[in-house]
């Protein structure tokens, strides 16, 4: 989808549709006095006729307005004008596009930015505007003919800027809501092919695929026999139970300044790439479990994260790190009560083989030490438990670092991608004990999300850390089920502040 900022006189710019809000009340955006006074207030006239009050998400379209070039003019509800949130704002922007795509416009005009809720940035407003559309037109399409695809897909959207001085920081809205669009759209794409399709090598090919695309992008990919070498005895004991074999996939970007940037720590991250959960001999109930095929979605968003990254061209030094691997029963897989030894050194006591999410982890994360990050964020659909505490709006935050914490909450804001952060604590670890081995790889029913993050803490002292749970947030289920792309969004702000681009957000 292509993307573009305009201004000018906006009764006499030609496009297909001219997208305007109306606020409850019939209340016109400044826009929408502008388009009533040049056809003779006939918009003032339809509405009150009372087809459309301004209800958030409510849309009207109306047909050859006098004295305006435009060829459809869409009404779009934004609420209350004094009540109106980022969340009602992105209802109008989402129920336009929505609509378009059920036209045969195929390009538009919008200025809803203008009705967006008084604290939002300029910014922000044109870069929901440019996030929301692409996550609406987005069809998976891969492996079925999909007969409800619109016959004129919205092919085009021109943001309308009001003052001429606001149009670079409108075009830098536009393009960085482009980029991380691109990047949930992969992110989305790869989450949503099925585990005999994406598996461990099919990710590895992917990420050789990126890394062609772009010079300053290079990918590593180690094979078990390396991964063997190195000791990752907790991430191939997940993987012995699979024919598909696993890959540690590696990025290394590199962006503009290559020198200073060079020496500049790296940003990591770390993604779970598991490609299809099973459970493994702890089978799952197999209610759902297509779903697990998304257990890959971390690692996902990495390769999504990167890929705006290579776009923008940040000035940044980024590590991606995303260990690759099935988990299925076999007689070759880990049973409960196995012992195996992680590339730390620390053993591991196996008691549930459904825990396989931080067997991969916690190796990739010790082999993250080596590139001396100035933090490490993973990034992993880990917990059920995770789900039943957040539900599917926020991501699960945990870090020992307040400071970090706030980063991170801050980013999730700004990119409307939130987290939510639980607790780390202390108290949690003895849940982990085992008479076997250094550590259980399970704590119990009671605060699943925290012990599985308390188990990944284990393998992250050596370099500031914070790890997000996404197993909520990552796809929906039921009707809409799909994966989301978060949280590439999130991961992308964090990049755009940490090169600098933008101001940091806390
Ligand atoms: N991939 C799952 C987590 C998951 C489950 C995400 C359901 C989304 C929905 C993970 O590997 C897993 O199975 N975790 C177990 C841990 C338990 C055995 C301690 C879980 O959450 O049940
Ligand atoms: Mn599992
Ligand atoms: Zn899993």
């Amino acid at each position: 989808m292509e993307f573009k900022i305009k201004s000018g006189d906006l009764a006499k710019h030609k496009t297909p549709c001219l997208v305007l809000g109306v606020f409850e009340k019939r209340k016109l955006a400044p826009a929408g006095e502008v388009i009533d006074k040049a056809s003779g207030g006939r918009l003032t006239e339809l509405l009150k006729k009372g087809d459309l009050d301004g209800e958030p998400g409510r849309t009207l379209m109306l047909y050859d307005l006098p004295g305006v070039a435009a060829e459809r003019v869409l009404l779009v509800g934004c609420g209350k004008r004094k009540e109106a949130t980022r969340a009602t704002y992105r209802q109008a922007l989402a129920a336009s596009v929505d609509l378009l795509q059920r036209t045969h416009a195929g390009e538009a005009l919008s200025t809803l930015a203008e009705a967006a809720p008084e604290g939002l940035s300029h910014y922000l407003a044109v870069r929901d505007a440019v996030t929301t559309a692409a996550e609406r037109v987005y069809r998976y399409s891969q492996t079925k003919d999909d007969k409800q695809a619109p016959k004129t897909p919205l092919r085009t959207l021109t943001l309308w800027v009001t003052k001429k001085q606001e149009s670079d920081e409108a075009e830098q809205a536009l393009r960085h809501g482009a980029a991380i669009a691109e990047g949930v759209t992969l992110a989305r794409e790869l989450g949503n092919l099925p585990g005999n399709l994406c598996t461990p090598s099919y990710l590895a090919d992917q990420a050789h695929d990126l890394a062609a695309r772009f010079d300053t992008l290079s990918v590593e990919v180690l094979e078990e026999a390396q991964m063997e070498e190195l000791g990752m005895g907790a991430l191939l004991s997940v993987s012995r139970g699979s024919r598909q074999p696993a890959k540690l996939i590696v990025f290394h970007y590199q962006g503009a300044g290559q020198g200073a940037a060079a020496a500049q720590r790296p940003v990591v991250l770390v993604g779970k790439g598991l490609t299809f959960d099973a459970g493994g001999i702890s089978l799952k109930p197999g209610a759902d479990m297509d779903e697990m095929k998304y257990d890959m979605c971390g690692g996902a968003s990495v390769f999504g994260a990167v890929q705006a990254a290579c776009e923008l061209d940040l000035p940044i030094h980024l590590i991606g790190v995303v260990p690759a691997s099935e988990n299925l029963p076999d007689g070759d897989a880990n049973k409960p009560g196995d012992i195996v030894k992680s590339l730390s050194g620390q053993t591991i006591e196996i008691l549930n083989t459904d825990a396989e999410g931080r067997l991969i982890l916690c190796d990739a994360l010790t082999y993250s030490e080596r590139f001396d990050p100035a933090v490490v964020i993973d990034l992993a659909t880990l917990t059920g438990a995770c789900v039943v505490a957040l539900g599917k709006h926020a991501s699960g935050l945990f870090t020992a670092d307040d400071q970090l914490a706030s980063e991170l909450q801050a980013a999730g804001v700004a990119a409307w991608d939130r987290v939510w952060r639980l607790p780390l604590w202390e108290d949690y670890q003895a849940q982990l004990d085992s008479n076997f081995a250094d550590m259980a790889n399970v704590g119990g029913r009671d605060g699943g999300a925290i012990t599985a993050a308390c188990f990944l803490s284990r393998y992250a002292k050596k370099f500031p850390w914070a790890h997000l749970d996404i197993a909520g947030t990552a796809w929906l289920s039921g009707k809409e089920k799909g994966g989301t792309g978060r949280p590439v969004p999130l991961l992308v702000q964090v990049l755009l502040e940490r090169s600098g681009v933008l101001s940091a957000s806390t």
